[in-house]
């Protein structure tokens, strides 16, 4: 469809008039009841069309990780190859949601074995660092608990992260001002780790990507 200037001007100003401009600037003020009405209808409509049931997932993500994780790509902070524990492995599975700023976990170790042991809130971690590097923790997960033959987490946390270590230029936590968008952009700057008192510096680590 093709619309003159003056055409353009007149259903602009027509939509504005709608939405009732406040005194104070140009922008539209925003009408709550109508938000509120639109959002009933719109769950009306999801309830009488069954739309829910029809939807293969029920829960979104934007991008999923399966990542494992093993005792050999474990690097200490000072950036030095430091193998962690011997025969143990990890698979840490992620699920994002983007808009949510929404992280959901299914973290199995197997062969990991004593106490955890890290500086931060927990010791298993999505850190941000390339392949080979170190880097700060972003996620603190809780641990995974069970026999040592197959230790498990699972459950979903949402920003602002909380790690309990601190950016020591921003003075503030490590996962405050965290996106988990930024995971989904450039996977293979994040790592995905669990710490021992045995093995401080990890005991599994793998590359998101
Ligand atoms: C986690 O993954 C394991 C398989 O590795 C599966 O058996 C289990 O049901 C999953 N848990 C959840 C909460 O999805
Ligand atoms: C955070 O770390 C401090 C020590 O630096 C500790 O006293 C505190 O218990 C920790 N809090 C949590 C929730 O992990």
């Amino acid at each position: 469809m093709h619309f003159t200037a003056p055409a353009l001007v007149a259903i602009l100003s027509a939509s504005v008039a709608v939405a009732a401009p406040t005194a104070s600037n140009d922008k539209p003020s925003y009408d709550k009841d109508q938000y509120k009405k639109d959002c009933k209808k719109d769950w009306d409509n999801k309830w009488e069309n069954n739309d829910w049931k029809k939807n293969e997932k029920l829960f979104y993500f934007d991008k999923e990780f399966y990542v494992k994780a093993t005792p050999d790509q474990v690097i200490s902070t000072a950036g030095v190859p430091t193998p962690g524990q011997p025969g143990a492995k990890g698979i840490f599975k992620y699920g994002i949601n983007i808009a949510e700023n929404t992280i959901c976990y299914n973290i199995t170790l197997s062969g990991v074995t004593g106490n955890y042991q890290s500086m931060a809130a927990t010791a298993t971690h999505i850190h941000q660092a390339d392949k080979g590097k170190a880097g700060p923790p972003r996620i603190a997960f809780p641990n995974p608990r069970g026999p040592d033959e197959r230790r498990v987490s699972y459950g979903c946390l949402t920003g602002p992260f909380f790690t309990n270590t601190t950016n020591a230029a921003t003075g503030k936590d490590n996962g405050a001002d965290f996106h988990v968008k930024e995971i989904v952009a450039n996977p293979s700057g994040f790592f995905t780790d669990s710490h021992t008192a045995s093995f401080v510096q990890g005991a599994v680590r793998g590359q998101l990507a």
